[in-house]
């Protein structure tokens, strides 16, 4: 019997690589801090309205979550016009190729970043245009300036930039927009941003005010700690939001997501106490990394990365074998997230024993 046809470039559409949990095991607790997951529970307040919503589960949610648009938009003082949503603002990012890109448009990047960005775009057929992030993994401005054509639609901004951490700054972004063409969409991809200690931080909703062309896009899975029930958000100009709501996948923020997000926005206090000691716990690793002579730059997120080159991979079996499973990128680098005490400790520990052996 024939095979059934599909696309014909199916086979190149690149797999999403995700986090790996680790392997239960006797002897010790193991950790997963492959995947930028929050170690905290849920927020106060949050399991019960959870609870309450789901006692509703036999009714499709409102397709339109519009309790949480309102309260996103009291949030964070927005019309509720500007506001679009997504099963996680992965989904988002494809929403906004499909709502900008058609076939043979261009989607630039930096490289390496969030890996969804060349799945979306080969998915929406457009082109990838990935320009590589300078050698201190900050994104390379100028080079993506001189990169845009006359089919460049979408360019990704990723700060803090995953896999990197590094941000760029508000200076760096308002100076880069006065500098783009004001009809190509420019997404400033902010799902760490809370966690950034950056003197300059650019703050994308703000920003999203005063041009027309940005989308500011935020998730609840970092810092809220909702990674599972997959909601996060956009501000942008009220034509780009509808937009962003024509290529939603319809009903797919849950009531239970929503639910969740909304208590989870009352309770911003909890909400900065929990971040404040993740970036603390995120600065002891960094040092004791810095220390002991790894190659690390800044990060302004919930994860450190070293560029450990060939020594990546050899760098991921020694954690897993202290039950630590950490994200490799072959030939490049590794994440490492940032989790609970006893499991950052316990990565200070591998650092040390460690045969670092680049120069
Ligand atoms: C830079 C960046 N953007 C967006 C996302 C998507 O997060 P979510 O779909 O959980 O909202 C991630 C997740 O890892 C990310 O690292």
């Amino acid at each position: 019997m024939p095979t059934p046809k599909l696309r014909p470039d199916i086979d190149q559409l690149p797999a999403y690589k995700a986090g790996q949990r680790p392997a239960e095991r006797d002897d010790i607790t193991t950790y997963k801090v492959s995947s930028n997951e929050n170690p905290f529970d849920p927020l106060p307040g949050v399991v019960e309205a959870i609870a309450r919503a789901a006692a509703d589960t036999h009714r499709y949610p409102d397709p339109f979550s519009r309790r949480l648009v309102d309260a996103l938009s009291e949030h964070f003082d927005v019309d509720p016009d500007r506001i679009a949503l997504g099963t996680g603002s992965v989904a988002i990012c494809g929403q906004i190729i499909f709502a900008a890109c058609a076939p043979g448009d261009e989607v630039m990047y930096p490289w390496r970043s969030f890996e969804s960005y060349p799945i979306w775009t080969q998915m929406a057929s457009a082109k990838s245009v990935k320009v590589p992030l300078l050698p201190d993994e900050r994104h390379d401005l100028e080079g993506m300036l001189a990169a845009i054509t006359d089919r460049t639609r979408v360019i990704f901004i990723c700060t803090p930039n995953n896999p990197t951490g590094e941000a760029v700054t508000r200076t760096e972004i308002i100076d880069f927009l006065d500098r783009a063409p004001s009809d190509v969409i420019v997404v400033i991809d902010e799902a760490y941003v809370e966690f950034s200690s950056s003197a300059d931080k650019a703050d994308g909703i703000d920003i999203s005010r005063s041009y027309d062309n940005v989308i500011a896009l935020r998730t609840f899975s970092k810092a809220y700690g909702l990674a599972s029930l997959r909601v996060g958000f956009a501000v942008a100009n009220p034509v780009v939001a509808e937009a962003l709501r024509k290529t939603a996948l319809p009903f797919g923020v849950s009531s239970i997501a929503e639910e969740a997000a909304i208590e989870s926005l009352h309770r911003e206090v909890e909400l900065f106490e929990r971040v404040e000691h993740l970036v603390q716990e995120r600065d002891r690793v960094w040092n004791a990394f810095a220390e002991l002579g790894y190659p690390i730059h800044p990060s302004h997120a919930n994860f450190v990365w070293l560029r450990l080159g060939d020594q990546a991979l050899e760098f991921t079996a020694a954690c897993e074998e202290e039950g630590i499973t950490i994200r490799p990128f072959a030939g490049e680098g590794v994440r490492i997230s940032i989790a609970e005490t006893p499991a950052n400790d316990r990565v200070i520990e591998i650092a040390k024993k460690f045969k670092l052996s680049l120069q």
